[in-house]
């Protein structure tokens, strides 16, 4: 039996309040009714915390990602106080990566330079297109400028390490109109970008009243056209949907999708942690609602916890690992999942035959450029008891639902 290894921590943040819902949106965030309840809302972060730090046996945390809903509504003294707080509890190294992620709407003069000096090293902007029709047709509260201003600001605090999320595929839009917002976030030298196709979410306002919506086809033209734009521009696609400059790849996520540990605070955050001596790995989940979340804090009630059983981690694993362009190592999948790569061999041979799965005598495993587009098909032959679909139907692709590209759905949130 393979030995399951102790995998690198990270801590994921929630904070579920935004200044209002975008129609397109299935995050946990609400519209906040008046001013958050800062001070509440971190001292119960904390009290979370630090029930979760007296069992993590001093294991350091990588990064943080303080995520959301919308962070920067919260003042930089109440992030400071946060992380303070943080690092009184658990061992943080000097050099950990910690993202805040931002709305251009909520950006003040000076605010980054202060969440810099609370130690946020990286920013995650929401730009989402710089189309003032798009703006509007997505409920943005920012304008183009806005964004632009922002980050002015974040350049004038030293903060060069920041990404931007943009939409693609967007309610009317041309191609030529998506890579016009292509272009104009790439004005804006972002050491990494977030490409998302719009997706219509169940639950969202976009869901029950769908928007005039670009075809497939030039959904995907946007795509092939942006990712050639991206990699012009010298950016490395490491994730479906994320691109980097060399070095600037997001250590964070990198971490959830090699199947790492990660600590989930906050209304609605999920963890994943593995306990090399019981050999076992568990899942955590917090109630999702912002008030049930504080009263179950206030009240010590722990958050739900599972361990996910053996059969279900060779899905758990694909499910992230197969996003990463570079794949993984069979050293990986055993070390992560404590289970023999032999008991999945069998499966990725019949992806390979395929044409959706490739192997790379150095590195490993990964997905073809057909299995990064099907990957959803392709993650169906990992499914615990699942039949693999019979005969090559890969040959019909229209038959085969595309891979959303949103990779943050599938995240602590
Ligand atoms: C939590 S939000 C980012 C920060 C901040 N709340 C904001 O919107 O400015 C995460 C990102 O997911 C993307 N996203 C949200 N809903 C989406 C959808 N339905 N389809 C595609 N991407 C989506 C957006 O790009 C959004 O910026
Ligand atoms: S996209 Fe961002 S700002 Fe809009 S509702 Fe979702 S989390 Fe809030």
């Amino acid at each position: 039996m393979p030995l399951l290894k102790t995998p690198p921590l990270a801590l994921y943040v929630h904070f579920p309040w935004c200044v209002r819902k975008c129609p397109y949106c299935d995050f946990n965030s609400h519209a906040s009714k008046g001013p958050v309840p800062e001070r509440r809302y971190i001292d119960l972060l904390l009290r979370d915390f630090e029930r979760e730090a007296s069992r993590l046996g001093r294991r350091p945390i990588e990064s943080i990602f303080l995520g959301g809903g919308t962070p920067s509504l919260f003042a930089p003294d109440a992030i400071d106080a946060l992380l303070v707080g943080i690092r009184r509890l658990a061992p943080v190294p000097n050099d950990a990566e910690v993202t805040l992620e931002a709305n251009p709407g909520t950006i003040e003069r000076g605010r980054f330079a202060e969440y810099r000096a609370a130690g946020v090293t990286r920013v995650s902007l929401g730009a989402q297109s710089f189309n003032a029709r798009h703006l509007r047709l997505l409920g943005r509260i920012h304008s183009a400028a806005e964004t632009q201003t922002a980050v002015a600001e974040l350049r004038a605090a030293g903060i060069d390490n920041f990404n931007l999320d943009l939409m693609y595929g967007l309610p009317e839009q041309t191609v030529a109109e998506s890579i016009a917002d292509l272009e104009a976030a790439l004005a804006l030298e972002p050491a990494h970008l977030s490409h998302y196709q719009l997706t219509l979410e169940p639950g969202t306002a976009f869901f029950h009243a769908p928007p005039p919506m670009p075809t497939e086809d030039d959904a995907w033209d946007m795509q092939q056209a942006n990712q050639a734009l991206l990699a012009q521009h010298g950016f490395v696609q490491y994730e479906i949907s994320a691109f980097a400059r060399p070095g600037r790849e997001c250590r964070h996520n990198l971490n959830y999708w090699e199947f790492g540990d990660y600590v989930g605070i906050g209304a609605g955050a999920h963890g994943k942690k593995t306990a090399v001596d019981a050999g076992r790995i568990s899942r955590s989940e917090r109630p999702r609602g912002p008030r049930e979340y504080m009263e179950a804090i206030e009240t010590g009630t722990p958050a739900r916890e599972a361990a996910v059983a053996a059969a279900e981690l060779p899905f758990e694993f694909m499910l992230n690992a197969l996003r990463l362009r570079a794949g993984f190592s069979g050293g990986l999948y055993e070390e992560r999942t404590g289970l023999p790569l032999d008991g999945v061999r069998d499966r990725m041979a019949l992806a390979e035959v395929r044409g959706l799965m490739q192997r790379d005598d150095r590195a490993g495993w990964r997905c073809t450029a057909l299995g990064y587009r099907f990957l959803n098909d392709l993650l169906q032959f990992f499914l615990p008891e699942k039949a693999v679909p019979a005969g090559n139907s890969y040959a019909q692709e229209a038959t085969m639902v595309p891979a959303t590209a949103r990779c943050d759905s599938l995240w602590p949130q």
